[in-house]
């Protein structure tokens, strides 16, 4: 046993390391969680023989326990981005309603990873990456290896400096010659080299890999613009990237970008966009950040990387609903960043739209640079064995006829005793933001139902009656055991919304469950609710509202239900209450301009609470328009049609009351 616990720490540290580090997995996620699991229920029979270095001690450690966790005293923030012209000058024009006459210094968007700095009285103290934000982990003795970054600056001054380190093309293919000839596998990237290399315990192979960096901002810059914070770098002696202009118009701005683009093949690094930041630092504070990005600058990011591979097959897949999807199983290529396999094709009409055929070589590219996506066929080489694409009959696991949607884009399996279906509905019933309970991952979902342990909602909450039969099963523990039912008994508790939500009534999302939630309390309010009564409610459709009525007119799902209050499964809304208030409740608002009292968000939140909507746009429903400074057209709007008008005075008196 010793051995074997010995073999396993091994194989996982590896495994984690090969992961994170190296950005290059060699274990799947189940073959990766069957030998944890493995290894954790050894540990538990036999105590004396866990190891220090055991995986087991930092499983959801979101930072490698080797480095020192670092707080920022600032956090680091991200940028929010834009993809087109467009959406630039929105961005400009939301900067415009809050700061006259901005310019904007527009730098390149560096490829690599955020790094903060410290130097103390001009000497280099410490670097700390990104991390979530808040917490980053220590990385000082990587960063001392940057040949370009000074351990002295050319004054004795304290600082905090933010940049990006980066690997350049050329020190990639370097690197990637050297993995080459190790037999190591190769990095896919500059950024995931220099990320793999700046989170080495061992510094000799940053050094090796040689890493470089640019700042790029100074968080709490002694100078008026952004620009001067950065010639205040310069004159430091650190490494500021040279290309970047001070654009007074969207037009000068359009200019850079299409300039770098051009010469972004040429440069001897990668750039994924171009960042745009209001220069004056007076304006920045004004303008002030959101959760997560600044709102006085942002990221133009290029257009996606497109690739040509092959169309080998369509293949189906069945969902939670029953729907059949089609998904195109592609020669595997490398696209953004990562080898793309798989990607799904929606339903057929995406298809015959697109007039894909098996065989055919595709455009792909990664949607919002995530999610990859089919584009269209390059019908020039096609060569003529490409073949239709024939809509299967029968489902492909349990073989019943399949069902056309009344639009005939989709097609479902409506055998309610579908394997497919029902293992999808567990899967969703337990997910994150459904009843959240850990520990019933995909496979495992699988196997039990195929095991016959669960088979509906209900055998969850049994599944403690079986802990024996549970603690026997090949990689399962005592401890995982106690855990997961631990997990499962917590979920009982859950408010409402998750419940509705873990149901998998058509087109209830996460949003709409809790809206329903909120408003009716109590699952049997809902149940009872007339279809009348449900299209009142914001966001809720008739489509919609069908759905509710007929899921809940459908006994079987009543019995589903009253078998998982039975068991104790909470079926009220434990957040915050609706309170009706007759200057709020039923009535539909939209906000306009800036109150100095409150945030837009905030009113939103609090006007919501009263059971009232909010909404974006002014028209003949809307019932009152809030007016702060500065108002949009929406003012305008509100007038010419003779809507009720609220201004500050008036909200502020009525929020008193
Ligand atoms: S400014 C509060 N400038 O892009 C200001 N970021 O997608 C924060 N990046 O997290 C960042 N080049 O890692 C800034 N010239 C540049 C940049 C840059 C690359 C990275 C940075 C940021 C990410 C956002």
């Amino acid at each position: 046993m010793q051995e074997r616990i010995k073999e396993l720490v091994d194989i996982l540290n590896k495994a984690d390391k090969a992961y994170h580090v190296d950005d290059n997995p060699f274990l799947s996620d189940n073959e990766y969680d069957s030998l944890l699991r493995e290894l954790f229920e050894l540990e538990d029979k036999y105590p004396e023989y866990k190891l220090a270095d055991s995986p087991t001690q930092k499983v959801g450690s979101e930072v490698i326990s080797a480095f020192k966790k670092v707080t920022h005293k600032i956090p680091l923030f991200s940028l929010s981005n834009v993809f087109n012209e467009e959406e630039i000058r929105e961005f400009v024009k939301r900067v415009k309603k809050e700061v006259k006459d901005a310019s904007y210094v527009c730098e390149l968007k560096m490829d690599g990873l955020a790094v903060s700095l410290t130097y103390e009285k001009g000497i280099f103290k410490s670097a700390a990456t990104r991390g979530d934000g808040t917490v980053g982990e220590d990385i000082t003795h990587n960063v001392k290896t940057i040949k370009s970054l000074p351990l002295k600056l050319n004054e004795p001054v304290d600082l905090e400096v933010r940049g990006e380190i980066y690997m350049s093309k050329k020190s990639f293919i370097e690197a990637n010659k050297k993995r080459a000839e190790a037999k190591e596998p190769l990095f896919q990237n500059p950024r995931n080299a220099a990320a793999g290399s700046i989170r080495q315990l061992d510094s000799k192979i940053a050094k090796e890999r040689k890493l470089d960096i640019f700042l790029y901002h100074l968080p709490d810059a002694p100078t008026k613009t952004h620009e001067e914070a950065l010639e205040y770098l310069e004159n430091l002696g650190l490494p500021v990237n040279k290309i970047r202009v001070v654009a007074k118009t969207v037009d000068d701005i359009l200019n850079f970008i299409e300039k770098q683009a051009q010469a972004r093949a040429n440069l001897p690094y990668e750039i994924d966009g171009i960042v745009l930041k209001v220069n004056d630092i007076a304006m920045q504070r004004k303008l002030g950040f959101t959760a997560k990005y600044p709102k006085w600058a942002t990221a133009y990011k290029f257009p996606a990387e497109e690739v040509i591979t092959k169309l080998k097959d369509i293949i189906f897949t069945v969902g939670r609903t029953g729907q059949i999807t089609p998904n195109a199983v592609l020669e595997p290529i490398k696209v953004a960043g990562s080898t793309v396999k798989r990607a799904t094709l929606h339903n057929l009409d995406f298809i015959k739209q697109k007039d894909l055929r098996i065989h055919d070589y595709v455009y792909l590219h990664k949607a919002g640079d995530v999610i990859p996506e089919v584009v269209g066929p390059v019908i020039a080489r096609r060569n003529g064995s490409e073949k239709e694409l024939i809509m299967i009959e029968n489902c492909p696991i349990c073989n019943h006829k399949l069902t056309k949607s009344t639009s005939g884009i989709d097609y479902f399996c409506l055998n309610k005793a579908c394997p497919a279906r029902h293992i999808e509905g567990l899967i969703h019933f337990v997910s994150r933001n459904a009843m959240n309970i850990d520990g019933l991952g995909e496979r495992i979902i699988e196997d039990f139902y195929n095991m016959g342990l669960i088979r509906n909602f209900k055998d969850i909450y049994n599944l403690a009656d079986r802990k024996k039969e549970l603690i026997e099963l090949e990689g399962f523990g005592s401890k995982s055991v106690e855990n997961l039912l631990i997990s499962i008994n917590n979920s009982k508790n859950n408010s409402l919304e998750r419940l509705l939500f873990a149901l998998g009534i058509p087109g209830i999302g996460a949003k709409n469950a809790k809206i329903l939630a909120k408003v009716y309390g109590d699952i049997d309010n809902l149940a009872n609710a007339s279809f009348e009564e449900l299209t009142t409610i914001k966001d809720i459709g008739d489509i919609l509202a069908k759905n509710i009525i007929t899921f809940f007119d459908d006994p079987a799902n009543r019995i589903v239900i009253r078998e998982l209050k039975d068991l104790g499964v909470n079926m009220t809304y434990l957040g915050p209450k609706l309170v009706e208030n007759e200057n709020f409740s039923h009535k539909k608002f939209v906000l306009t301009g800036t109150l100095s009292f409150i945030t837009r968000e905030e009113l939103k939140e609090i006007i919501e609470s009263f059971n009232g909507t909010v909404s974006s746009s002014v028209s003949k429903k809307t019932d009152v328009v809030i007016v702060g400074d500065d108002p949009g057209s929406k003012y305008d709007k509100a007038i010419s049609l003779g809507i009720e008008i609220w201004d500050e005075d008036k909200i502020k008196s009525l929020l008193n009351n």
